[in-house]
């Protein structure tokens, strides 16, 4: 049964929606765990537009489950991943002028430096987490990099409806138990939200589910509280395929 990861980057959105101290995604992490999230997920955006570096300190210190730091391959956030040593980095494709993560990483051009600076991360106690497309080739990228997590990218399989939904049901099947044959261990997340989950989190091997904004969005209504637990409701209810 995978592990829920709540992103709370959203809460975020709406403090610097006014560069105001509320709502303070800190505190909304503190509610995601009592509520019985089992990791908190932020993403430190080159250009700051929601989580700022005062949070991901401060998550660091408070967080009590697993902290995930999201962040692009910069030198910058090398650095400062360095220094903040969340338990788990997931390293991100980023564009500046996209809404929210549109792909997941090229492995196939990164530089040269890539793999030893994933060696760094980890002998720094930081498991190193690549996003991907269900892919094959990338798959074997990832191991061939020696990160100890990939993350799926479920966004196409989000996106897509009836038939073609399905399809991309099967690649994101067949790429997490490739992945699992190569050694790798699979996270899984964006665009799932309370009536697309229950496939996903059936699916073997996939050890965490990172999902910010249908929670966020829906605690608007109902609460972080409950958002958070009617989410973990239909994680746990999903009962595994034969692994
Ligand atoms: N996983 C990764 C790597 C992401 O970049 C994001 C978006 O920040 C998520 C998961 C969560 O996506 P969503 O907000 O659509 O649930």
């Amino acid at each position: 049964m995978p592990r829920l990861h709540v992103n709370i980057d959203h809460v975020a959105t709406v403090r610097q929606a006014r560069k105001a101290q509320q709502p303070d995604p800190v505190f909304a992490a503190g509610l995601c765990e009592l509520a019985g999230a089992n990791g908190i997920t932020a993403h430190l955006r080159e250009d700051r537009r929601h989580i700022q570096d005062r949070d991901i300190r401060l998550l660091r210190e408070v967080v009590k489950t697993l902290f995930n730091l999201e962040m692009a391959y910069t030198p910058e956030m090398i650095k400062l991943a360095h220094e903040i040593r969340p338990d788990q980095v997931c390293l991100v494709p980023e564009k500046r002028e996209e809404l929210t993560t549109e792909g997941g990483l090229d492995l196939h051009s990164m530089p040269d430096s890539f793999a030893g600076d994933i060696k760094a991360l980890q002998d720094n106690g930081i498991d190193v987490s690549l996003f991907i497309d269900p892919d094959p080739n990338l798959i074997e990228a990832a191991a061939g990099a020696d990160a100890a997590f990939i993350e799926l990218h479920t966004g196409a399989y989000a996106n897509a409806k009836g038939k073609q939904r399905e399809n991309e049901l099967k690649r994101l099947t067949t790429a997490a138990i490739y992945a699992h044959e190569l050694g790798l261990r699979v996270n899984a997340g964006h665009g799932l939200d309370y009536d697309n989950v229950m496939a996903i989190a059936q699916i073997p091997f996939i050890e965490e589910l990172n999902i910010g904004y249908s929670i966020i969005g829906r605690a608007v209504y109902v609460g972080l509280d409950q958002a958070v637990r009617e989410m973990q409701d239909r994680v746990l209810a999903a009962s595994p395929l034969e692994e």
